[in-house]
Parts: structure tokens; C-alpha cells; sequence
């Protein structure tokens, strides 16, 4: 950190301690690279979790900014928006290729904060309150957000901790395990919510027969499936939608209800959103949920051109290049550090082998864990990756990364290992 910032010190002091940040703030970014105040480049594949689709500060973002920023900033709901109805053509027509209507808001959490609300309303106007058809279904460690709505759903008690009382209706049951899931699911279930891709409990895939048995319950107990593409949507598996490319070739074919986006949907513009089918979007009529910021004309119009953008270079079709890439080259690597590659698309995470860490000098003392210790020395070589749970470090590079930014990011990260292999006790 450049020593005449006073970044550090009135974020200690001014800013709510409720991030652990690493020492490090960034004053500008290109492409795929992040600048920090002392001027020290680094190669970006955290891209702020799976935000910055197209890298940092692209053109066209900076063009629909200014343009947009210069006809209409803001408009309320109370009136048509035509950005808005815009971009919801394009989820609708190029991206969901299904009819439904779409609802926008401003994260990711409010975004699954209204699925919430919608399985929920459609039981009770089916049913009516007495029924207490209103549970959701959702799994383990999955993560779903900081709201209310959000935390009960997510399948990680230290999300909950001291906020109880929390939002009654949720069951937690392990990703995967469709006996579990079969004997969760009842009558009272409104809706099964999962994230086709787990990101932040670590990189985990739904398996093709998970999806099918969800879908099978959902015909039997007249219950909405709905998918948290959040972090695995908008792109970053190589589909616009996640689950479509994880049930390619599996000869498994099931589509969701709804579905919530955020993250790389704006490409760093905040915006979230929700694609409810046209069978069940009615549940959710006039007066029954809103936002004042939900599909702004800037932020419409924003997320519409990275949307667009990214259709027009083919980074869907860059996305599946590179994946291929980094597997090659990282399947020869054959790192003790390393247990296995696991992931979809540009979202990938190494998975650590967290017992040999404890033969590299410094990381018992370091009281971090194997995530953070390899993210930590990553960084100090100049590269960015983000940790999930304890054991595993995410690769998410912008969705048009070149072939020069992968071959970096390879190299980088296999100096690193190595030069902690050559640490390591027992080494020749
Ligand atoms: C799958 C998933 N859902 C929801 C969220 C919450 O999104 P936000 O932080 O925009 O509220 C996240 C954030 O990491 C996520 O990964």
C-alpha cells in the first residue's frame, strides 16, 4: 500500500469491520489487470467474485455509462422503463430461450429473496395459508446471501450465527444425495432452491441425477424449482445458463421455474435479477413485491450492453476454450499441493491437499488457512484468486480472457506451487 494513502487507516476507522480485507486497494483497472495506490499490477482472475464478465473498465460499459448517464439515470416502476423491458427481452429471448417474465433488483440476495417470495405466494394461491405449503428446500453449503431470506436459506450455519430469530420454512439437505432430498421434500414443500454450481462452498457441480430427481419431485408435489445462477450464470460456465451446460451430454434434461442472477450479470454494474416462467410469473402480481432501484435506465441499459457485448466476441465460446486450456496444462502439473481441479467453465477451483500443507515452512504459524495461504502467496506474485471454505482456491477470469492472461495466470500460479514444493520439509 502506498505509504501517503489514507485508505488503510479510514477504513479502520470510518468503514464497518465487517469484511476481512487483504492490505491491498486498487485505484484503477484494464482489461485483466487491477493497479493498486503504489502502482504494483496484478493479473485479475477473482474479477471481484465472478463480477467483471468483460474485465475491468471495457468500453462498452464505460459507452452505455455515459450515454445512458447523459439521456435518464433513474425512473421509477410507477412508470414503463424501455431499458428495462429491453434487457428483459434479451434474458427472455437470447438467454433463457423460454418464455417467462423477468423482475430486476439490485444483488444477489434480493434477488433469491424474491424466488423466496414467489414459491411461497404461488403455494398460497393455490392453497391458501392453512395448507403451510411454504417450505423451501435448499442444500448444504450452499450460500444464497446476507438478507434475511438469504441467510435462512443458506446451508452454512456461520452465516446464522447470532441472528436468530431466523426466517422459519428452510431445510438443509446434502448436495447430491438424492435420498436426502427425496425424503425432505413433502406436501409442505414450495420450492427446491439450489445452485446448479456451488461457488462459495467450494466449487461443487450438481450431478445430473440430482436434477432429474428434483424434477421428478417437483411433478409429484406440484412444488417450483428454482435455480441460484448467481455466481454461475450470466455466462461463466460457457452457456448463458449454468445448468444447461453441466446436463449437456448427460442425456439429462430438466429446466427450472425460476431462476436468480446477479454478479456477472452487470458485469460490475449492480444489478440483480429473476426470470420466473410465464406458468408461474403471475404469482408474483401488482403490489406483491418491488424495489426503487430495480431496472433503473442506467442500470438496464448497462447490463444490456455487457449482455450483448458478450455474445458479440463469443466469450461463451472463449469460456469452454480456455477451461479446456487450463485443464491441459494444469493436468500435467501434478503439484503434492494439489488434489484435483474441480469446476465448470471459467469457474474453476483447486481443490488443496490440505495435510501437505503443514510440511511448508511458516504455514502452521501462519494460522491461515490452505486457501488463504496459496491465495496470499499468489498475490505476492502478482496474480488475484479468490478462496471458497477452507481447501479451495477459485479461478474466475474475465469471460473474454485471452490466451496471453491464461498463459500467465498458469505460469504464475505453478511458480508458486512449486516454489512452496522446493520449501517444503523433505524436499531434495
Ligand atoms: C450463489 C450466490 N447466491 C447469492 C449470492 C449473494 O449475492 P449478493 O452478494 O449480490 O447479494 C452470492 C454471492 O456470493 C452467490 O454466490
Amino acid at each position: 500500500m502506498n505509504s501517503d494513502s489514507h485508505t488503510a487507516d479510514w477504513t479502520a476507522q470510518y468503514v464497518l469491520q465487517n469484511y476481512g480485507r487483504f492490505p491491498i486497494a486498487f485505484e484503477r483497472g484494464e482489461g485483466g489487470y487491477l493497479y493498486d495506490e503504489s502502482g504494483r499490477k496484478y493479473l485479475d482472475f477473482g474479477t471481484g467474485i465472478a463480477v467483471c464478465s468483460l474485465g475491468h473498465c471495457p468500453e462498452v460499459m464505460q459507452k452505455a455509462l455515459t450515454e445512458q448517464g447523459g439521456k435518464l439515470i433513474h425512473c421509477s416502476n410507477l412508470y414503463q422503463i424501455r431499458e428495462q423491458a429491453e434487457l428483459a427481452r434479451f434474458v427472455v429471448e437470447e438467454m433463457l430461450q423460454r418464455p417467462g417474465k423477468v423482475f430486476f433488483c439490485n444483488s444477489g440476495a434480493e434477488a433469491n429473496d424474491a424466488l423466496i417470495k414467489l414459491a411461497r405466494k404461488r403455494a398460497f394461491d393455490r392453497l391458501g395459508l392453512a395448507s403451510g405449503k411454504n417450505e423451501i428446500i435448499t442444500c448444504q453449503r450452499s450460500f444464497h446471501g446476507r438478507t434475511l431470506g438469504g441467510i435462512a436459506a443458506t446451508g452454512q450455519e456461520k452465516v446464522k450465527i447470532g441472528f436468530d430469530p431466523l426466517l422459519p420454512g428452510f431445510l438443509h439437505v446434502p448436495l447430491n444425495d438424492i435420498e436426502a432430498l427425496e425424503e425432505a421434500v413433502s406436501d409442505k414443500t414450495a420450492g427446491i432452491l439450489f445452485e446448479p454450481l456451488q461457488g462459495e462452498g467450494g466449487i461443487h457441480p450438481v450431478a445430473p441425477e440430482y436434477f432429474q430427481k428434483a424434477d421428478e419431485l417437483r411433478k409429484k408435489h406440484d412444488l417450483l424449482l428454482m435455480f441460484d445462477e448467481v455466481q454461475c450464470g450470466s455466462g461463466r460456465t460457457g452457456d448463458w445458463c449454468g445448468w444447461r451446460t453441466i446436463l449437456r451430454d448427460s442425456g439429462v434434461e430438466v429446466e427450472p421455474d425460476a431462476v436468480s442472477w446477479a454478479k456477472g450479470f452487470g458485469g460490475g454494474f449492480p444489478i440483480g435479477s429473476i426470470w420466473i416462467s410465464d406458468e408461474h410469473a403471475g404469482a408474483l402480481g401488482p403490489g406483491t413485491h418491488g424495489s426503487t432501484f430495480g431496472g433503473t435506465p442506467l442500470a438496464s441499459a448497462v447490463a444490456l450492453a455487457v449482455l450483448e457485448e458478450v455474445q458479440k466476441v463469443g466469450a461463451l465460446e472463449n469460456v469452454k476454450r480456455q477451461e479446456a486450456r487450463i485443464r491441459e496444462t494444469v493436468g500435467t502439473w501434478n503439484s503434492p499441493l494439489i488434489s484435483s481441479l474441480r469446476g465448470v467453465g471459467l469457474m474453476l477451483g483447486f481443490v488443496l491437499d490440505s495435510e501437505a500443507f503443514s510440511a511448508i515452512p511458516g504455514f502452521e504459524e501462519s494460522g491461515q488457512t490452505p486457501a488463504l495461504f496459496i491465495v496470499n502467496r499468489v498475490m505476492e506474485a502478482g496474480m488475484l484468486t479468490v478462496p471458497a471454505g477452507s481447501d479451495v482456491v477459485r479461478w474466475l477470469p474475465r469471460l473474454d480472457v485471452p490466451d496471453a492472461e491464461v498463459d500467465e495466470a498458469l505460469s504464475c500460479f505453478a511458480t508458486v506451487l512449486k516454489t512452496l514444493e522446493n520449501e517444503m520439509e523433505g524436499s531434495e
